[in-house]
This record gives C-alpha cells, structure tokens and sequence, in this order.
C-alpha cells in the first residue's frame, strides 16, 4: 500500500498547446483530490514549459492535501519554494532539451550545493526528497545531504516491464529502498509507473507514495479523471 500522489503537469501541457486557461491544472488537482489522491505533485521546470508560477501559487492556496513541487536545485527554484511553501520539495536532475526528467540526481556530485539547499529548504519548514537512481551509492549520499526522503526512479524497471530485465530492475529498486530504511530514510517512488507495472512497486521496502502523472492524465482522456484517479488510487491500497 503507498500514497498517491498525482502529477497534474500534462494537465498543463494540454492547456498550454492553445495557450488558453483549459484544461484546468488547479480544478484537475481538485478532482484527483476528491477521487483519492493522496497529494498532488506539479513541476515548475526552468522552461515553464507546463506549470506556471500562477498554477504553484493557485495549488499551494486551493488543495487540500500535500503539495510536492519538482524542481531543480537552482538558485531560482530555492527561492520560489521558500516563498511558496509548499510540504515538500523534490528535487530533480533538469536538461532544456529532454522531453521528461531523464534520470536521477547525481548527488554524489552535488553535494555541497544540494546540503547548502536542503538546509535552507528545511529551514523554512519545508520536507526535502531527492529523485535518484536505485544506486546504493546515491541513496548513502543523499543521507549525507540532509534529505529525509528520497523518490526512487521508476523509469528504467517501467521500461524493462515484461522483458528479461523487469526482475532484475526491480531487485536494484529493492535493494535501494532497503538501504534507506537502514539509514532512516522515507522512500517514495515514480517515473513511468501505470496500472499495468505498478503492482510489484508495492514490494520496495519503505514506501511511503508513488508519484505518478502520465498514465493517469493519458487514461483519463478516455475513462474521466476521476475514474482514472480512483482507479488507480485502489490499485495501489
Ligand atoms: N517523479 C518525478 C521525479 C518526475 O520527474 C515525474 C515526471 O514528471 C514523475 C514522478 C511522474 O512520472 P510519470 O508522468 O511518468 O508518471
């Protein structure tokens, strides 16, 4: 059993594709809300390429659960979310040119600067996830930098999904999450996650939410959100 969070930044894409004010990001947020989300997760990219400054403030005064804004450990970002204040901060690795966040963040090589951003993050009350790879290397450096919660990266055990890898993907999220709890660390998951690759997620020791945006706003095209969200939100209980 995990949490759900739903990201809502295809919400945003879909809007912004006519440059108009629908879909609504803030009434879908509302509605997963109501259908079984446990929180609700937005990513204010650099680019601004799907969620507006407009649509974090709007989140941060309308839901009613928690807010996780996605970031990069920019200087930009730090200081929007310690304006905002959102419950949680996650944050990710960010290149201009990707179509989605690509991979984990190499905290092992940011160290010093994302210690310096935790820190100012917490200090104004604020949880700090890092999203990294199910490296064990990672996970003991992203307890060096002071976050209390990592978010595991989904995407290449979704990838592997049916194939001959899938277990042996699965084994490295495992073992990833294991070494978390030994360290006292809070461990989310997502990336790729939908309702056909889900169910063996709910084994990673330590779960606390999954984060998962694409297969629901993709179902709820054909089924509602609602339904999309409900369904999905039984799955994982
Ligand atoms: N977690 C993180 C850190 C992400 O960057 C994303 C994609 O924005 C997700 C979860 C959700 O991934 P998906 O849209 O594939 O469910």
């Amino acid at each position: 059993m995990a949490l759900l969070g739903v990201n809502i930044d295809h919400v945003a894409t879909l809007r912004n594709a006519r440059g108009g004010i629908v879909p609504d990001p803030i009434a879908a947020a509302l509605i997963s809300e109501a259908n079984g989300a446990d929180g609700i997760t937005a990513h204010l990219r650099e680019d601004r390429r799907h969620i507006k400054d407009a649509d974090m403030t709007a989140l941060k005064q309308k839901i009613g659960t928690r807010l996780n804004m996605e970031m990069a450990n920019t200087d930009e970002m730090v200081s929007i979310a310690i304006s905002l204040k959102p419950y949680m901060v996650t944050l990710v690795p960010e290149r201009r040119q990707e179509l989605t966040t690509e991979g984990g963040l190499d905290v092992i090589g940011h160290l010093k600067s994302l210690q310096e951003n935790a820190k100012k993050l917490q200090d104004a009350g604020i949880k700090v996830s890092l999203f990294i790879d199910a490296d064990i290397q990672q996970v003991e450096a992203s307890k060096a930098s002071g976050a209390t919660i990592i978010e595991l990266h989904t995407g290449p055990y979704c990838e592997a999904f049916g194939s001959s890898t899938q277990a042996a993907k699965l084994e490295l999220l495992m073992k990833a999450a294991a070494h978390a709890v030994d360290l006292g660390i809070e461990v989310n998951a997502g990336h790729g996650l939908n309702y056909e690759n889900v169910k063996p997620i709910l084994a990673l020791p330590g779960l606390v939410e999954l984060n998962i945006g694409h297969s629901i706003v993709s179902e709820a095209v054909f089924s509602g959100l609602g339904p999309a969200v409900k369904r999905m939100k039984e799955l994982i209980s």
